[in-house]
Formats: C-alpha cells, structure tokens, sequence
C-alpha cells in the first residue's frame, strides 16, 4: 500500500468511491485505523475534549496539538493526516495562518491542515495554499465558532442553506483539496456535493458526501454522550470498563498475577 495523497481523494471522487475518515490524536490508535484501511486521519481540535478533556475547542493550542500530530504521523504508515489549525491560530491574518500552517507541517508532520469557516476565510485558504501546504476546509456547524453560532446546532435550514452552499464553493475556489460538512441537512449536502468538483467529507451531513467522518471515540462507544449523527461500531466504554473491574477484583482477591504471569 502506498501512502494517500490528496490527489487520490480526487480520483476517489471521480470514480464515485466513497471512503471514511477518523480522527486519531496517538500513535497506536492510528496504527490500528492505518492497518485497518482508513485513508485519512484527522488530528482534530476535538483533542481539546477528547485528549484534554476541556468542555469546547476553544482553549486548546497549537502547543498542545503538535505533539499529537507527530504521534499520529509516526503511528500511520500509510495514512494522509490532516491536522487541524486551533481557534485563534488563524484569525488574525493571512501571514498568521501560514505561520501556524507551516507549524504543523515543521514540526508536527502533518501532510495538510484544516480550518473552520467558509466566505469569511476563503484569504486565508488562498494564503496557506499559496504556501504549498493542502488545505481541507470545513463549513455548516464550525465547532470553534460555537458562541457565535448559539451551541451545537444544524446550519443550512431553509433560507439559511444559501449561506452553507456560498462557504463550500468560496472554499473550493480558495484551492481547498476537499471540504468538511458538519451538521447541515442531508439534501443541503448532495447539493454541495454534486456542485463542487472537490470531495466532500460529511459529519451529520447525509449518506450523499463523498466521505465521511467520525471522532474515533464517538464512532468506537467510549465517549459518555455523543450527537445523532453518531454509529457506535463497537462498545469500547463497556469493554474497557468491564475490563477494569475485573482486574481490580482478580487484584484483591489474589488471582492475578498468578505463576504464568510471575518470574
Ligand atoms: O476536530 C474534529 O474532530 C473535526 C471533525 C469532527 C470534522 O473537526
Ligand atoms: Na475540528
């Protein structure tokens, strides 16, 4: 197996092959999603709850997401990793969002970064594609803008599903290799889908995206809550919980270690 590469995504696209993405934020998960087939992995700013366990994406940095990116690239032989540019590390100007980009390559490894927004952002696209680095995109629900946006919420019903359809094209025109719909109505996004020529990447955006993604906690059962649009694969919460208890118990009553697990 060769390593992905953007343009293989296109031709996914164009061959209308679907394909799934995961985030991953460690070395061994993205082993085992890498040898499992999964394309794509993303080290999202969903780290800020899933890794640092804070309530939003806000607080998390640049700081706290390299070291994840560089885990997850050295776990994945095969996988394209996409890293996510933090809130506040893209806002501010162009040469900022280059700077940051340029951080995740350099120093985490990363083969592409991700940032939130669409019309409002399409200059800052233009700028870190300017500077060579792939950039996927992302629109509907942006988690960063969460305030802004009055919680989690669907984006694009009815009127609003103009506004949804200008950001995914303003982000393909930018030069974005492929763009994340988040929580937008499913018809929204087979329109997207079918206009734009760049793969789309759904989340709580319908079966016609040209790809999908999940956290992996949310995807796997360990996360405690997770939104509708979530399929639980496995039940890694009752696995390993279960698994824990048990430990515990076979510690107290003295069956574990027994003599094979002894020197
Ligand atoms: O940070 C993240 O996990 C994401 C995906 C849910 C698209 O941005
Ligand atoms: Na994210």
């Amino acid at each position: 197996r060769r390593r992905t590469r953007v343009h293989h995504l296109q031709q996914w696209k164009d061959a209308g092959e679907k394909w799934a993405m995961l985030t991953s934020y460690d070395a061994m998960t993205a082993a085992v999603f890498d040898e499992a087939g999964i394309p794509a992995l993303l080290v999202g700013d969903s780290a800020a709850n899933t890794v640092y366990g804070m309530p939003t994406t806000v607080p998390v940095t640049l700081d706290h997401m390299v070291p994840l990116v560089r885990a997850v690239v050295a776990g994945a032989p095969h996988a394209l990793v996409v890293a996510d540019l933090v809130f506040g590390s893209y806002e501010a100007s162009d040469e900022q969002a280059v700077h940051s980009a340029v951080r995740l390559m350099k120093e985490g490894g990363a083969h592409a970064v991700k940032l939130e927004g669409g019309v409002a952002r399409a200059s800052r696209i233009r700028a870190v594609v300017a500077a060579g680095i792939p950039v996927m995109g992302h629109v509907g629900f942006t988690p960063q803008a969460e305030h802004a946006l009055g919680g989690y919420r669907v984006q694009g019903r009815g009127d609003a599903a103009a506004q949804v359809v200008a950001d995914a094209k303003a982000v393909a025109e930018a030069g974005a290799f492929s763009v994340v719909l988040e929580m937008v109505p499913a018809d929204v996004a087979r329109q997207v889908t079918s206009t734009l020529a760049i793969p789309t990447v759904g989340i709580g955006a319908g079966a016609d995206c040209d790809a999908q993604v999940l956290v992996w906690q949310d995807f796997a059962g360990l996360s405690e809550r997770t939104g509708r649009f979530v399929k639980k694969f496995a039940d890694v919460r009752t696995t390993l919980a279960d698994a824990a208890r048990t430990y515990a118990a076979e510690v107290r009553e003295g069956s574990f270690p027994a003599d094979e697990h002894s020197f």
